[in-house]
């Protein structure tokens, strides 16, 4: 224990993650570390660099050659920056999401941003939200949570959440790349896809943005502030 706290929400795509761990982040005062942006960064770098992205020794060489820098905006939100350019938006094209699950099961691309993720931790109190954040990155952290849902309740969240950031897409499609990434994701043989033992779960498929966050929120402080008092 290091002073700071943790918490870890790993899951599937589309399961919520992102704009729940945000919320809570703000609730609590946390700093919302979205790691899935920095492996889509890598991504987009292999994908610019025209290497073949599940090639590990050809994506090794690339990352000593580029920088991946994070940042919050005013609004506290965090912001991607390849070799200095802000790639917030392209990273969530949906090829650059295959891009990332792919380079995300290299060993190499996994080892080279553990420490980058793990700093974040050592420096705020963290709501950290990817795939191994409880089973790798965080280990020791104080609340751990499994976010699911059904793949097809994902593909109707990330079908609407694109069309909002005016992208057209099919339900069939977002499906497709869901039920894509859960497989990779899930079956690959570094820090795949798992519930931590000691990670409550959380299934969603059910449950509006507003009941999962009352949730999460309730585990936060059951947890954290068994006795009302968060400071530390
Ligand atoms: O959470 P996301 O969909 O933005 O993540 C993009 C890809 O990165 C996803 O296919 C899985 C991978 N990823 C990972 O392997 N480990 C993480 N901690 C976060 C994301």
């Amino acid at each position: 224990m290091n002073g700071f706290y943790a918490i870890a929400i790993d899951g599937p795509s589309g399961a919520g993650k992102s704009s729940l761990a945000r919320r809570l982040a703000g609730m609590f005062q946390f700093i919302y570390v979205d790691t899935g942006a920095i492996y889509r960064t890598v991504g987009l770098a292999a994908y610019r660099a025209g290497i073949d992205r599940r090639d590990e020794a050809a994506v090794a060489a690339l990352l000593p050659k580029i920088s991946i820098t994070m940042g919050y905006n005013e609004a506290g939100e965090q912001r991607m920056y390849l070799n200095g350019e802000d790639v917030s938006a392209e990273i969530r094209l949906p090829e650059i999401s295959i891009c990332a699950s792919d380079v995300a099961a290299l060993p190499a691309v996994r080892a080279y941003l553990l420490e980058m993720q793990r700093k974040m931790a050592q420096e705020n109190h963290v709501i950290m939200d990817g795939r191994d954040i409880g089973t790798v990155v965080l280990p020791e952290a104080e609340l751990k949570i499994f976010l699911t849902a059904s793949a097809q309740a994902r593909a109707r969240r990330r079908l609407l959440e694109l069309e909002s950031k005016g992208v057209t897409s099919s339900f069939e499609e977002v499906l497709q790349d869901i039920e894509y990434r859960d497989v990779q994701d899930s079956s690959r043989a570094a820090a795949p896809l798992k519930a931590a033992e000691d990670a409550v779960l959380v299934d969603t498929s059910e449950l509006d943005f507003e009941q999962s966050l009352a949730l999460l929120a309730e585990l936060v402080v059951t947890r954290l502030a068994p006795e009302g008092e968060r400071e530390k």
